[in-house]
């Protein structure tokens, strides 16, 4: 595995893999990598020649007060599950570089990157639309790989590719999930292990939901009740929104319907989490 910091070396080895007629998979992630991200590098190896990942603490989608200073990293490990899994490059860009002085332009979108993740954290999807906008820019992959875990972005990500008329395919990797039903996520290191018990509410939750919509349930209000039972259940768990939306505009809707999606976001004692389904 080969790893780069430096924006020159990295254009230089994709100048390489397309004169060589190589397929790249792209894989933007910020580390701390579980086995959710390395869900998205073995979809991205089926599908290409060489799988690039990244790993960048994007500092412009993180709000103040947010967890840039103490995200998780380790780089060690990262580097060893990486190669482990067969990315073929490791693009580890500084912040510097990224964002040297003088950069001002952003990619923001309208009301999809307002509502839920959006309203909670103002600014945060700019950061992202911009970081993955200059990462697919650099990177110039034929698949770039997002997780079902982060719906909204997974919306914003289509968006962004047919916006702009990027020619990218976009792959949706359904969310890998612990035994017990707790969607991985970098920032589940934050939970105690009574938290960890407690958050088990919000799968627990959408699992209902999913069963009701299985045996007949329609109604937006009744679905999302049922997590909203779960989630109450527990103490120390406080839904910030349950949203059941269309997957389009995650616009909320009354009547669900095949694709509906139900997303939630909790605080879990001080640790802020996320997860959805998609009805089927
Ligand atoms: P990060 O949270 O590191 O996630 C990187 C990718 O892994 C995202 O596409 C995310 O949806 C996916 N992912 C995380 N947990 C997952 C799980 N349990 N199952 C499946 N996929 C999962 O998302 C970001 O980073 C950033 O916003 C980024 C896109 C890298 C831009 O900075």
């Amino acid at each position: 595995m080969l790893e780069l910091a430096s924006i020159p070396r990295l254009r230089a080895w994709r100048a390489a893999q397309r004169a060589a007629s190589r397929r790249i998979g792209f894989v933007p992630t910020m580390g701390h990598l579980h086995e959710g991200h390395l869900a998205l590098v073995d979809e991205a190896r089926r599908r290409t020649d060489a799988v690039v990942l990244s790993i960048f603490v994007n500092p412009l989608q993180f709000g103040p007060g947010e967890d840039l200073d103490r995200y998780p990293r380790d780089l060690p490990r990262d580097r060893a599950l990486s190669e482990a899994r067969g990315v073929e490059l490791l693009f580890v860009p500084s912040v510097d570089s990224m964002y040297p002085p003088g950069m001002e332009i952003r990619v923001t979108a309208g009301e999809t990157a307002e509502r839920w993740e959006g309203a909670a954290r103002p600014g945060h999807f700019t950061g992202v639309l911009t970081v993955v906008a200059k990462l697919l820019q650099l990177v110039q992959p034929d698949l770039v790989c997002f997780g079902q875990k982060d719906i909204q972005q997974v919306t914003l990500m289509r968006r962004l590719l047919r916006d702009l008329e990027w020619p990218v395919e976009l792959a949706v990797v359904p969310t890998v999930r612990d035994p017990d039903g707790l969607a991985l996520s970098s920032r589940n290191a934050y939970l105690s292990p009574a938290e960890r018990q407690e958050a088990l509410a919000l799968s627990r939750g959408l699992n209902a939901a999913q069963a009701a919509w299985r045996v007949g349930e329609r109604s937006a209000t009744a679905l999302e009740a049922r997590v909203r039972a779960s989630v109450d259940a527990a103490p120390a768990v406080r839904a910030e929104y349950i949203a059941v939306v269309e997957p389009e505009w995650l616009r909320p809707v009354a009547t669900a319907h095949a694709g509906t999606i139900v997303a939630l976001a909790a605080r879990v004692g001080t640790t802020r989490l996320i997860d959805n389904i998609i009805l089927e």
